[in-house]
């Protein structure tokens, strides 16, 4: 569904994205050049890329994410595009006539600070409010259902895997506990549930409840599900010297994204196929990297937004 963008002047607080100038680099967007943007959120980069007179088709796969996104560029009227959908159905989305073919793509993954900071959305310990953690709340499941329901052995692999948590036994144990006594429905009760699960050993650096309700999102929005296909997928629609610019926040997304575009750059990796003689099959190169290592934020940018701290850019350019 695509929704028009709405003619009004923008009346919302300044958004500052994470590692906007390297973005900006690394896309080189130029007027009249056409622009994806993946995970618009509240608009901070496609701005960016609209002031450079770009055209932009910004997807969100929350519905009130991109109605303030709509808000905030409003002014750059029939420039930018806004569709309900998630990024990862890229070629359904370009399936309309002028997108067969893009000059970029961003996705810049994971949840907004926007998201974070919303009490009623669910994705914060820091906040009370329903136990909720859907990005597009027209999805079935919420995380109260996946605490409440699971048995105790798969909740504790999910939050093993996905939170990277060592404790992760003793705080599906507690869950189970717990939602005996009754069901888990807010942030504050869970948050509450894991922070007693874990041994406390002096001064924590972040808070106990942080690798939980990392594993939960995650399994909410299958957010892991599709990074690899998003990057073949993504190179089969750029057009010759097209970028495709990827931030991510941890290495569970860092992994599958690093790996695809390595093996879109002709790079084999340590599983790829061997030939009759034992040796590594190289893919046929469709991108080249832009550098070697991924770009991350300066310390200036870390002080001023702490929650770019751990985001890494990586880009790579689509051979002719
Ligand atoms: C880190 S924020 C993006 C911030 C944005 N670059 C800006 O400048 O405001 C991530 C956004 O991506 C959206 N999102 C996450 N995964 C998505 C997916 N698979 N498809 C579409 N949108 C997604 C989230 O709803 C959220 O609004």
């Amino acid at each position: 569904m695509i929704l028009k963008s709405l003619m009004m002047p923008d009346p919302l607080p300044q958004h500052t994205p994470v590692l906007a100038a390297e973005v900006l680099t690394a896309l080189a967007p130029t007027p009249g050049k056409r622009f994806v943007d993946g995970t618009v959120g509240l608009g901070g980069h496609s701005a960016a890329l609209l002031a450079a007179g770009a055209q932009v088709l910004a997807i969100d796969r929350d519905a009130s994410a991109l109605r303030q996104a709509a808000e905030r560029l409003a002014r750059y009227g029939d420039q930018v595009c806004f569709v309900h959908a998630d990024f990862r159905s890229l070629k359904t989305v370009l399936n309309q006539p002028g997108w067969s073919e893009v000059d970029g793509i961003l996705v810049d993954l994971g949840v907004s600070s926007w998201q974070l900071d919303e009490p009623a959305r669910g994705f914060s310990f820091r906040h009370d409010g329903p136990l909720d953690m859907r990005m597009d709340t027209s999805q079935p499941v919420t995380a109260a259902d996946i605490v409440n329901t699971w048995e105790e052995e798969p909740l504790a692999e999910l939050i093993r895997q996905w939170g990277e948590e060592r404790y992760a036994r003793q705080v599906a144990y507690r869950i189970v506990q717990a939602r005996r006594q009754t069901p888990i429905r807010t942030t504050g009760q869970l948050a509450a549930i894991v922070r007693q699960a874990i041994p406390q050993r002096g001064p924590q650096r972040i808070d106990p409840a942080t690798r939980t309700f990392q594993a939960l999102r995650i399994a909410v929005n299958r957010e892991l599900d599709g990074l690899e296909t998003f990057v073949s997928e993504a190179t089969d629609v750029l057009a010759p010297g097209g970028r495709l610019a990827v931030i991510t926040f941890h290495s569970l997304e860092d992994r599958p994204i690093k790996r695809a575009l390595r093996r879109e750059a002709g790079i084999p990796d340590d599983d790829a196929p061997t030939d009759f003689w034992g040796r590594r099959v190289t893919p046929t190169p469709r991108l080249r990297l832009l550098h070697r290592r991924p770009i991350i934020p300066t310390d200036a940018e870390v002080a001023s937004n702490p929650r770019a701290r751990s985001a890494k850019l990586r880009a790579a350019e689509r051979l002719p």
